[in-house]
Parts: C-alpha cells; sequence; structure tokens
C-alpha cells in the first residue's frame, strides 16, 4: 500500500520531510483578494513576493531529479512565472498548461475568466510520461484506423476536466478544493508507481488521494489544521480496501 503523510505545517516556518520527490505540486494561493473562510487569500504586493520566493526556496530544498507543478491564476500566474525562472531556471521550463473548466456564471463587463494556469518547471532526470486521449469524432472512420490505436498525445489546453461541482461526491467543504480528475492527469504525466509526491499546501488533501488511488507516496501539509482534518479522512477513505 502506497504511503501518505499529512502533517500541519507552515512551509515559511517549518521543515518539511526530504524524500527523492519525483513531483512537487502545489495549488497556491492565489491572491484573489478573497477570505475563504479556511484560509486568508489576499495579499498585498511584498507581502505575496516574499510567500512566492520561500517557497520557491523550500521547493529548491526538496528538487533533485523533480518536476515542480505550480497551478494558480490571472491574479498571480505573471509573478509565479517571473519567480519560478529566477529560482529554477528559465531553461527548465517545460509547460504553462492551461486548464479550461466549464463553470456557469458570465461576465457581462469583459471575457468570463475560466482557466488556471499550471506552470511546469523540471530538473535533473525528471520523469514526462505522454499520455494519450482517443481523438475528436471527426478522425473517425477509415482516417482512424491509420491513427495511434490509443488516440492522440494530449496537449498544453485541457478542457475535458470539469470543475468541482457542487453535487459532486468528491466534494469535501473545502472551498478551493481541485478535481481528482486533475490531479491523476498530472501525476500519471510526471510520476511513476511507487515515486514520492510533495505538496505542501495541501488543502482538502486532492494530491494525496490521487497519489494513493494511482499507488505512489506522498506528503501533504498545510497550515490550517481543519485542512489537514479533512485531507486525513478523505486519506482514511482512499485507502479502504
Ligand atoms: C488553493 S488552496 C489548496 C487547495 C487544494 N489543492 C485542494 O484540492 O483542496 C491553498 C492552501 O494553501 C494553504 N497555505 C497558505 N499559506 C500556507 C503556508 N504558509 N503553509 C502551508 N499552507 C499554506 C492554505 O491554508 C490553503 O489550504
Amino acid at each position: 500500500m502506497s504511503e501518505a503523510i499529512a502533517l500541519n505545517a507552515d512551509f515559511l516556518k517549518d521543515e518539511l520531510p526530504g524524500h527523492d520527490y519525483s513531483l512537487i505540486y502545489l495549488d497556491i494561493p492565489y491572491n484573489t483578494g478573497r477570505n475563504f473562510g479556511q484560509y486568508e487569500d489576499s495579499f498585498d504586493e511584498d507581502s505575496y513576493k516574499k510567500l512566492l520566493s520561500s517557497l520557491f526556496e523550500t521547493i529548491i530544498t526538496h528538487s533533485n531529479n523533480t518536476t515542480i507543478a505550480i497551478q494558480c491564476d490571472w491574479h498571480s500566474t505573471h509573478l509565479v512565472r517571473l519567480f519560478g525562472d529566477g529560482a529554477l531556471g528559465r531553461r527548465n521550463y517545460k509547460n504553462e498548461i492551461i486548464w479550461n473548466y466549464n463553470s456557469g456564471g458570465a461576465s457581462k463587463t469583459g471575457l468570463s475568466k475560466k482557466h488556471d494556469t499550471i506552470h511546469v518547471w523540471q530538473l535533473g532526470k525528471a520523469t514526462y510520461n505522454e499520455i494519450r486521449e482517443p481523438y475528436p469524432n471527426k478522425y473517425g472512420g477509415k482516417v482512424a484506423d491509420k491513427l495511434h490505436p490509443d488516440g492522440r498525445v494530449i496537449q498544453d489546453v485541457w478542457n475535458d476536466i470539469p470543475t468541482m461541482s457542487t453535487t459532486s461526491k468528491e466534494r469535501s467543504g473545502y472551498p478551493t478544493q481541485k478535481p481528482t480528475r486533475l490531479l491523476d492527469r498530472i501525476i500519471k504525466l510526471y510520476t511513476n508507481e511507487n515515486d514520492w509526491i510533495l505538496d505542501f499546501v495541501c488543502g482538502s488533501g486532492t494530491t494525496a488521494v490521487s497519489a494513493i488511488q494511482n499507488n505512489r507516496n506522498v506528503v501533504i501539509a498545510d497550515k490550517n489544521p481543519n485542512a489537514i482534518e479533512i485531507a486525513r479522512e478523505r486519506i482514511d477513505n482512499a485507502q479502504k480496501p
């Protein structure tokens, strides 16, 4: 059975356990200016930059042959890229993944903002596993026979994974919970079975649930004790045979 360690820890102050992490995935505070109840997501520019700077220092401490995937949105994507390239090296930047989720609500004053960005850097001999998906219908019939039986290789814009619905069975009540399917894809792309994964801003522990379901080992941490309580319950359920 895969190992899952869940810690109530603040990465700005506390040390995190060392492993050979294949993937560090962080769905960071985006600086939306909102108070989500479970955590405050509002920083002035200086304190947000300090947060990012410490975040990348922590990442470097734990990276070797590692993929670093940082999820954010339009509020912070420019700073994440800037700080990330500075800390990890522009040449190690691999992809800007766009997760286009289809949620309701349309803006009347401009284009609706319906995507997150996942910035990916790879250090050393980091893993990349190709993932294929069925061809869209227009490639049906005879043409499809000549194409790869498993479909086409996925690209960097993902629009087939919906955001967490209000009625989803996975919903834990944590305000910024991400769908397990999103983490499944990231984990399969950048790790192999029995690898170690780190997420030190884990919220409700989606990374751990996906890691367990995909036979990976995981260390998760969050400074919010409620988040860790929710995450531990989700881990227990995921580990049930
Ligand atoms: C966007 S949420 C993560 C949501 C998560 N991906 C999920 O699926 O539930 C960001 C998390 O970062 C945590 N956080 C913010 N600052 C932190 C710090 N200094 N140390 C640890 N966790 C922190 C917050 O408590 C919050 O749970």
